[in-house]
């Protein structure tokens, strides 16, 4: 079955009402180290893809990322749960189903696309179909690729051997080897991990603009936060083998559910304290500035939490010229960064980065302070 004509051209928004392309459950894969401890690379991990979704798995190296996507692929077997791709079962650690990957209908694209070296854009793209069985004819093989080509933009590139391509046109002819066998779900291993940051921002937009014009499905491994950001339609955050949030970017960033999850996407002020009251709409924390406000949080009075607020949220502001979270302090560093500035301000021990322009030079005694409502308040551990 080919999807390429029809289904992928067709602009696609990720439905949820259609079946998931991609359902894990209950994954877990646990390898023995050197020293015969056995590390749980993949801890319980359960997630859905839908029909041409971007879905980025977020971590820092080492969480399972590159585990959790080949045991997708099926090049690795996990020790518990199970695999369902399009609604068929394709690995079931329970009932020893297992099928290999080259049955799963997906692509693979690794660390700088790993296009051959010594073949040409035609050849590269080709090379899964000569492989398949049964094998499509000649004819057939010319035409698909030549399909492929036109659909990622570079028709005319098919001669070319990877080494005369620009990393876009390299990007392209892999893209356009995954999807040539009509597959709707292509896997991403950190593919721009190699790449110079400023190439790297073109092809991230390049990727993004194809991806959503194709319409396949993207399970995309990455650690850079920038990189989940842009491109996904949902982040999941990893850490040491588990999933610890998974929701659209925004809501990672504005609401995420753990310190763990906020230090990971962007950077936050932090206060930490314990819980002294709830009021009708805010948590009040004590720390060691005084008295913080937050959004209500579900805490136990006496709780050990955490204040967490973002730089672009924090102001300055006249002494006196705010209600509450109102931190007297010394503006000790004024950072000039081009698009914006960050202000650095120390109330004793405690400093507070705040973006945006603030007319404050070094030196300056100010106010700092955060609405409540900008302010997360969240348990102290995880
Ligand atoms: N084949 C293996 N043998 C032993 N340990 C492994 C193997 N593959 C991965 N690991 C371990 O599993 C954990 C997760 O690895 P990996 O999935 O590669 O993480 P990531 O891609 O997020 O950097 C790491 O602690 C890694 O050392
Ligand atoms: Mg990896």
């Amino acid at each position: 079955m080919t999807l390429m004509s029809q289904d992928l051209a067709a602009r696609r928004e990720p439905g949820d009402e259609q079946e998931p392309v991609v359902r894990v459950s209950g994954l877990v894969k646990a390898f023995r180290r050197a020293d015969g401890s056995i590390a749980r690379a993949v801890d319980d991990v359960s997630l859905e893809v839908r029909p041409g979704e971007f879905l980025v798995l977020l971590g820092p190296s080492g969480c399972g990322k590159t585990t959790l996507l080949r045991i997708i692929a099926g090049l690795e077997r996990a020790d518990a749960g199970s695999v369902t791709l399009r609604g068929e079962e394709v690995f079931a650690a329970q009932r020893g189903v297992d099928l290999p990957p080259e049955r799963r209908r997906l692509s693979m694209i690794f660390q700088s696309y790993a296009l051959w070296p010594h073949m040409t854009a035609f050849d590269n793209i080709a090379y899964p179909l000569r492989n398949a069985r049964p094998k499509p004819g000649r004819a057939d093989v010319d035409r698909r690729v030549r399909a492929a080509l036109e659909m990622v933009g570079t028709p005319e590139l098919g001669r070319q051997y990877p080494n005369q391509m620009s990393g876009g046109q390299q990007q392209r002819i892999a893209l356009a080897r995954a999807i040539v066998g009509g597959d709707d779900l292509v896997l991403f291993d950190e593919p721009l991990s190699n790449v110079d940051a400023k190439v790297r921002e073109q092809l991230r937009l390049e990727l993004l603009s194809l991806q959503r014009e194709l319409g396949f499905a993207a399970v995309y491994v990455t650690h850079d936060q920038t990189e989940a950001m842009e491109l996904a339609h949902r982040i999941a955050v990893m850490g040491h083998g588990r999933v610890r949030q998974l929701a659209d970017p925004a809501t990672i960033y504005r609401r995420p559910v753990s310190r763990y999850v906020a230090n990971f996407v962007g950077t936050s002020n932090e206060l930490t304290g314990t819980v002294v009251r709830h009021e009708e709409r805010t948590t009040v924390l004590r720390t060691v500035v005084g008295e913080v406000a937050g959004a209500r949080a579900d805490l136990a009075v006496g709780a050990e939490a955490v204040a967490v607020f973002r730089p672009e949220r924090t102001r300055l502001v006249a002494a006196g010229g705010a209600e509450e979270n109102a931190w007297p302090s010394e503006v000790t560093a004024v950072l000039f960064l081009g698009a914006h500035t960050e202000t650095v301000a120390k109330a004793g021990e405690q400093s507070f980065r705040l973006l945006g322009d603030h007319d404050a030079a070094e030196g300056t005694r100010v106010t700092v302070t955060v609405r409540a409502e900008d302010v997360l308040i969240l348990p102290a551990e995880g």
